[in-house]
């Protein structure tokens, strides 16, 4: 597991692993991680802010404040903390070009 990410994995490591991509980089989770887990356990923000240059990393985690929207470079974007990593999942920090 990346000792780069904002998150520190201290219990359930026995769970089975998932190969995800971030912005192109080839990353970990557990099967049953969110997807605001999988990322922050290897990078340290969720995605940048649009109204400055900090980066952001959730807010509520429970899917109420729409600070956790990531982008799936399939196109459709999603609420991190609310949902499930899976396996194969190309996942950006931030929007494509093409996003309205
Ligand atoms: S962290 Fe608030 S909606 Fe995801």
């Amino acid at each position: 597991m990346s000792t780069e990410g904002r998150i520190r994995r201290l219990a359930e490591e026995d769970r089975p692993p998932v190969e995800f991509a971030l912005d192109g980089r080839d990353c970990r989770a557990l099967l049953g991680d969110t997807v605001l887990t999988a990322v922050l356990s290897n990078a340290k923000t969720l995605r940048h802010s649009e109204f400055g240059p900090e980066g952001r990393a959730g807010f509520c985690l429970m899917g109420a404040c729409q600070d956790c929207w990531m982008w799936q470079e399939s196109g459709p974007r999603i609420r991190a903390c609310s949902t499930p990593i899976a396996e194969g999942m190309r996942l950006m920090s931030m929007p494509p070009r093409e996003w309205p």
